[in-house]
């Protein structure tokens, strides 16, 4: 199977998750977007969605499918996202795409939350991927220097500019033995919005595409 295939038999396994007549949270990303589609087949179930980002939005929107403000939903029982890491734990690497602000949003009012990723996002310590930062712009010196004084190589992701008009810095030679301790350590910089470790709120179930067919591996 192609990379692109096991994203979909994913993508396809979490529709299993979803309640009928519910608000669903979705995520961002090319493992997002063939859930988009998936969802789209069954959209008549679907009472609304709320989005992590203009992209998703968009695709949602192109099928029809409603997309409500955060702030006009009280719970979400269930959001599903992918991941650019995740660890035995649940623990996850997110924000490749850029999304990281509004996708731990999202979670963090979700009732549960569904990570679907191919085999190769699997790590047995999270760090290889670079670890997104969203930064305030005038904040961006500072926050590489404390970055650098935490052992980690930063990095300005070069012409990007989040959804909310901040800047994202990666960061490389992390090796993350204890992602809930660093991530409320990276939390604690001022001019942090985000940092792109979802350890305090990681992920419940993860639905894993492998050459033998989906994974479910579900976290206390
Ligand atoms: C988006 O900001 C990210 O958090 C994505 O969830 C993550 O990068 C996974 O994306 P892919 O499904 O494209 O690998």
């Amino acid at each position: 199977m192609t990379q692109d295939e096991l994203k979909q038999a994913v993508a396809r396994a979490a529709l299993r998750y979803v309640p009928n007549d519910a608000i669903i949270g979705v995520g961002t990303g090319s493992t997002v977007n063939f859930f988009i589609d998936a969802l789209a087949a069954v959209k008549d179930r679907v009472r609304a969605t709320v989005s992590s980002s203009e992209r998703s939005t968009e695709r949602l929107k192109e099928y029809g499918i409603p997309v409500l403000d955060l702030n006009a939903v009280a719970s979400i029982p269930v959001y599903v996202d992918g991941a650019d890491e995740i660890d035995p734990s649940g623990a996850m690497i997110k924000g490749g795409g850029g999304a990281l602000t509004r996708e731990k949003i999202i979670a963090e009012v979700a009732g549960q939350f569904v990570c679907i990723v191919d085999a190769s996002k699997l790590v047995p310590v999270l760090g290889k991927f670079p670890l997104p930062v969203e930064v305030v712009p005038m904040a961006r010196e500072l926050v590489l220097r404390r970055l650098r004084a935490l052992g980690g190589q930063p990095k300005l992701r070069a012409g990007y500019v989040t959804d909310n008009g901040n800047v994202i810095v990666d960061v490389n030679g992390l090796s993350i033995t204890d992602p809930r301790q660093l991530e409320s350590t990276i939390n604690q910089i001022p001019g942090v919005v985000t940092v792109g470790l979802f350890a305090h709120r990681g992920a419940n179930i993860a639905l894993v595409g492998t050459a033998t067919g989906v994974e479910e591996r579900a976290f206390p």
